[in-house]
């Protein structure tokens, strides 16, 4: 018996010691918290939904926009995938000269695209939980502001023409009221432009200058050369067995494993094997630095756009509104970071360029993009004042200019603070071409 043990636990020892990571593979974790905006909420979620209590205060008001959560690829990923990765499937089970272990190389092997074209981007299982999980921990926290009895002049849902977003606002709804009550919820009509949900889609000039303008990519074509990309192709060309690898081939098996991870809570997708920590953390930063220059910091114009939803935002959470006490939209990744950036938040002090990967940056798409990403804004009757508090994936952040070491920022301030993107929100004037 003692021998027993003692031999099974030298083995376990020396598993764990004789270059496991090589061997294994990276961890969930290590795979989980790097899938940029296909990072599943799970991840971030803020768990502690504790009523939220501030001496002398009621909160009186929220705001929030919410991106849909975890989802189907797009019909384009779905396409190239089922062509181009079952071909790069073959060729690693049959390579002879793959790192991969035994287990790994059986799970590519049975690996298959199991969806179909049709079923692009809609939201999943997962997907709707994430989002009626949020709705429970947010009521948890403000049970007195979102009551459980619906009232459409006390709530506002919306959402954007998007099967994903109608799903997130039900399953959201759900977590709310219980499932027997959400065909009582009437929905403004929903627009594929939707001038405060999707004020990008509105605006000619951020699409032509920015957005289809092959320019706003240069950082990431250079980042495709940089020695980081050339060592995590090399990582995964000696893991795979592969020769000639594209930062191309590796985005679609990093995509791949991104979705099929993001999809299910306790299954990793094959796909995950062939990175190791930096491999994983590059691709990562291959897409941080897309989202900078086309959502992002990248561009004055992309920051100054999401100035409609912010005067939307400052009508709605004022404490003297006639709107509805709770707002909630139902959005997408791209109005997230527009706004994100519209607030000066997770603003590095210096412009990312293909040579930062190594930099500690506070631009972290897996952290402040996931799918379900949400901002809110819930204004507190305080009696002599209204103060607002700013949480950003369900905790505090504070805005520059308001006091950094209080939860609670006055309404006026903020007001104050975003004094130009409301008086000088000349959206139309912007976007023109
Ligand atoms: C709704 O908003 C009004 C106006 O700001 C406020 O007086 C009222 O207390 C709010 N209702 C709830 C339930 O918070
Ligand atoms: C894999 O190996 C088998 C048997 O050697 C061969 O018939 C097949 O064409 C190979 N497939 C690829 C994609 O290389």
């Amino acid at each position: 018996m003692h021998i027993y043990l003692l031999l099974l636990s030298t083995l376990l020892t020396a598993a764990a010691s004789s270059g496991s990571t090589e061997k294994i593979g990276p961890s969930r974790e290590d795979i989980e918290s790097h899938l940029s905006s296909k990072t599943p909420y799970r991840v971030i979620a803020n768990r502690n939904d504790k009523e939220v209590k501030y001496p002398g205060c009621t909160p009186i008001r929220i705001w929030s926009v919410i991106r849909h959560g975890t989802r189907n690829p797009s019909r384009k990923f779905i396409e190239c995938a089922q062509t181009h990765l079952h071909r790069l499937r073959d060729k690693i089970v049959n390579s002879t000269k793959s790192h991969l272990s035994e287990q790994q190389k059986v799970a590519l092997q049975k690996w298959t695209l199991t969806i179909s074209p049709d079923e692009e981007k809609i939201l999943l299982v997962e997907g709707e939980d994430e989002l009626l999980e949020l709705a429970e921990r947010m009521q948890n926290r403000f049970p007195d502001l979102l009551v459980e009895n619906y009232d459409p002049l006390h709530y506002k849902f919306k959402y954007t023409a998007t099967q994903r977003t109608l799903k997130s606002a039900e399953s959201f709804a759900t977590g709310l009221f219980g499932r027997q009550h959400i065909r009582q919820i009437t929905y403004p009509p929903a627009l594929h432009k939707d001038p405060i949900l999707r004020f990008y889609k509105l605006c000619n000039r951020w699409k032509s200058e920015v957005d289809k303008n092959p320019d706003s990519l240069v950082e990431v074509k250079k980042f495709e050369q940089s020695s980081e990309m050339k060592k995590a192709l090399k990582q995964i060309m000696k893991k795979t067995g592969l020769s000639g690898l594209t930062p191309t081939d590796a985005h679609q098996m990093y995509m791949a494993c991104a979705f099929e991870t993001a999809w299910s809570k306790n299954q990793m997708s094959p796909w995950c094997a062939v990175f190791d920590k930096h491999s994983i953390r590059t691709m990562e930063y291959y897409k941080e630095l897309e989202h900078y220059y086309i959502d992002g910091y990248g561009h004055e114009l992309t920051t100054k756009i999401a100035c409609p939803a912010v005067v939307d935002m400052l009508d709605h959470i004022s404490p003297t509104s006639v709107h509805t006490n709770a707002t909630f939209y139902f959005t997408h990744s791209g109005t997230i970071l527009k706004l994100l950036a519209h607030l000066q938040l997770y603003k590095d002090d210096f412009v990312l360029t293909h040579n930062d990967f190594n930099r500690n940056r506070k631009w972290r798409i897996s952290k402040i993009d996931a799918f379900a990403s949400n901002i809110a804004f819930v204004t507190f009757d305080c009696g002599s004042e209204a103060k607002v508090l700013v949480l950003h994936q369900e905790r505090v952040v504070h805005l520059p200019g308001c006091p950094p070491d209080q939860h609670l920022c006055s309404y006026e301030q903020i007001r104050h603070i975003l004094k130009d993107s409301v008086e000088r929100c000349e959206f139309n004037e912007i976007c023109k071409l």
